[in-house]
């Protein structure tokens, strides 16, 4: 029996989780002990951080459901999800750069014509935000569905509220013959990722501030294209050069303008003063 000592356990538990079948499972999981090993050596670990590291993580997994993703915040306040979108969409600096996902998308919203209120009775300023998508030559892209979601002005994703039996806040647009698309909603707000679980406690233990700068989701899934996940940021909206997961993009970021009660976007009118920004998403074809 060979004798297991603190100078050979790395290269024996490298050699033993090499022999995943997979062979890519094989690299990510040598990967994953030399680089864990390492860590512990570097920091010398002691076994009360061990057992604090293992408690942390009992209680995100626990705290854990189908709508609390208590592992993606973690991973998202790290930067590690922002540097897997950054790594995999090396999108070309004409288009639409990407970003997080985030844990509040929920399938199957309802689709919406130009101009459709997916705000519909949450208070809030109206907002109305269009423009064209069109791909990289400029051409438009017709036929495009823009699915989009948002938090109302508490900060609050529907997936975060009880008892919502309709769609709150998000919805389907589909583009027209020349690219166009006009969304209807409110204008948002800034908001607090969830602070009450592991990941705020560890947040709650530094200075990083715990705050999203007012953003729209948009997933435009297109086919032909590369998939775009993205958000559009508020100009001078507060936290955009302190984004908690790293999100914000200097190209993403849209001036809202006041306007006058009277007619919008969409042909119609509103009765009230309202918001007006304007995005061309630019998409890359697949390669
Ligand atoms: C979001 O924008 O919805 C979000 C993204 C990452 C973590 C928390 C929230
Ligand atoms: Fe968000």
């Amino acid at each position: 029996m060979q004798p297991v000592t603190e100078d050979n356990i790395t290269d024996l538990a490298h050699q033993r989780w090499t022999t995943a079948r997979d062979p890519r499972l094989a690299e990510l999981l040598a990967a994953l002990v030399r680089h864990l090993h390492d860590f512990a050596r570097e920091v010398r670990l002691t076994e009360a951080e061990w057992m604090a590291a293992m408690q942390w993580l009992t209680r995100t997994g626990q705290i854990s459901d189908d709508k609390r993703l208590e592992f993606i915040l973690a991973s998202d306040v790290l930067g590690l999800s922002m540097l897997v979108v950054q790594m995999n969409h090396r999108l070309d600096p004409a288009a639409t750069p990407a970003t997080v996902l985030g844990p509040f998308h929920i399938e199957g919203s309802p689709e919406l014509g130009y101009g459709g209120d997916m705000s519909d009775g949450v208070p809030g300023t109206p907002l109305y935000l269009h423009g064209v998508v069109r791909d990289l030559e400029g051409k438009p892209v017709a036929g495009g569905v823009l699915d989009v979601w948002q938090a109302d002005t508490e900060g609050a994703y529907e997936s975060q509220l009880p008892d919502i039996d309709e769609a709150r806040l998000r919805a389907k647009y589909t583009t027209r013959e020349d690219g166009g698309y006009c969304v209807r909603t409110i204008a948002p707000k800034g908001y607090s990722i969830p602070m009450d679980g592991p990941v705020g406690d560890l947040i709650s233990r530094t200075a990083i501030s715990h705050f999203r700068p007012a953003h729209i989701h948009f997933l435009v899934n297109v086919p032909g294209y590369e998939p775009l996940i993205t958000h559009l940021f508020q100009e001078g909206a507060e936290y955009l050069d302190s984004d908690v997961v790293f999100g914000t993009k200097q190209e993403l970021v849209v001036r809202f303008e006041q306007r006058e009660a009277g007619e919008t976007p969409d042909g119609g009118s509103s009765a009230e003063p309202w918001l007006e920004a304007r995005y061309d998403f630019v998409l890359q074809p697949t390669s």
